[in-house]
């Protein structure tokens, strides 16, 4: 087992390991003493692991309720997360108690945002069940719920007390689910260190797991120490989000999250290259490593529909938009750019063309 130490408004732990399901009661009683807790998940994990957890947190006399809800991103809205507050008050949770998050990174965000504001705030637990969520949004205390106008529009910065990420839930997660934790996980080789991509070249992540969990999560530590609150250097780990999030909402969010950061993260490394920022070597190895995990390097939305989702980006500040540009693999630096050049960087980057729609295969 891998531990990683968070220092950030609330100091935890992210644990990373096999079997840690089992093990969840008893570190949460030690480590919080909680009288109850609410357990959220969404149906398809609760079917696979909430039994488990259930049972483990019961075991250790922790008082435990259960909550669930569809799964899927459509679920993430305001309406949901007001019934588990409902849920949460009919459960009669107190201030001491907790919530504890068990999926992905719908479940963390959602639930996350319950317990940042659920009483004013309070404690909670992931246990992430993707591996995108055990390499990002259970960690960095970022929580939220999409609203009409776009996604996490309404959310809270709260950190939780401990994150337990089980390795053994990855056998059950989609071939698709898979790979969009690999494209954060690459995302993370590509601002920070030759040396890991070199790693994730040579060895499958898979027969990494652990190691590769631990040094991602060791990454973000590292952001969200220097930037918690997401005000400068956060940022970095945006590398191939904006484009990605543009063609993830031109798509009506059938592309995956994970699918639209690998597109966005190859469009920028191609406009990088052509605009000599960095060598055609970074963008090669870079599509090459996205393709061994079966993910897009291309897309065919047209440059309307993504230059006006990119212009809807969280990131825009007034006329600017920050983008984040790769110098060669490891490196990367943030420059800022009018609104007005996104169609020139898209159309460098080989996005954005004048016709055809939908997903590339
Ligand atoms: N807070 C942050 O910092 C942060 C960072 C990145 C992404 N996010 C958010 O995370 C969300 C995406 O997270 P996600 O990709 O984990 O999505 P998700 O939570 O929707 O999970 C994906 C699917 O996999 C299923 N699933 C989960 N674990 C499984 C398992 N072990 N076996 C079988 N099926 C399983 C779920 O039921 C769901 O259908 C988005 O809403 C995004 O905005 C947040």
């Amino acid at each position: 087992m891998k531990a990683v130490h968070i220092d950030a408004s609330r100091s935890y732990d992210v644990l990373i390991g096999g079997g840690l399901l089992s093990e969840a009661g008893a570190r949460v009683r030690d480590l919080l003493h909680p009288a109850a807790c609410m357990l959220a998940a969404d149906d398809r994990v609760f079917a696979l692991y909430g039994g488990k957890v259930r049972s483990s947190l019961e075991s250790a006399g922790i008082r435990t309720e259960v909550w669930t809800f569809p799964h899927g991103e459509a679920s993430k809205t305001l309406a949901t997360y007001g019934e588990l507050l409902e849920a949460m008050c009919a459960a009669r949770i107190t201030r001491t108690d907790l919530v504890v998050a068990l999926g992905g990174g719908v479940t963390g965000d959602m639930a996350g945002f319950a317990a940042a504001t659920y009483q004013r705030g309070i404690r909670f637990v992931q246990i992430p069940t993707t591996l995108l969520a055990m390499v990002d949004s259970s960690v960095g205390g970022k929580t939220a719920v999409d609203l009409t106008h776009g996604k996490n529009m309404a959310g809270a910065f709260c950190q939780p007390s401990l994150v337990l990420c089980d390795i053994e839930t990855l056998s059950t997660l989609p071939p698709e689910e898979y790979a969009c934790g690999c494209a954060e996980i690459i995302k993370y080789a590509m601002i920070s260190s030759a040396g890991f991509f070199d790693s994730l070249e040579r060895t499958p992540i898979s027969e990494q797991t652990e190691e590769v969990i631990a040094r991602c999560v060791e990454i973000k530590r590292d952001y969200v120490m220097k930037d918690e609150f997401d005000t400068g250097e956060r940022i970095f780990l945006n590398f191939g989000h904006t484009f990605g999030h543009a063609i993830e909402s031109a798509s009506g969010f059938a592309v995956l999250h994970g699918e639209g950061v690998a597109m966005g993260m190859a469009a920028i490394t191609r406009a990088a290259v052509r605009r000599g920022i960095c060598p055609p070597e970074t963008a090669e190895r870079l599509c090459a490593l996205l393709e061994k995990y079966h993910l897009p390097t291309e897309t065919g939305y047209s440059a309307e529909e993504l230059v006006s989702a990119a212009l809807s980006d969280k990131k825009a500040q007034g006329e600017t938009i920050r983008l984040v540009l790769p110098r060669r693999i490891g490196e990367c630096f943030v420059e800022r750019i009018r609104k007005e050049e996104i169609p020139d960087w898209m159309a460098d980057g080989g996005i954005g063309k004048a016709e055809g729609k939908g997903r590339t295969e």
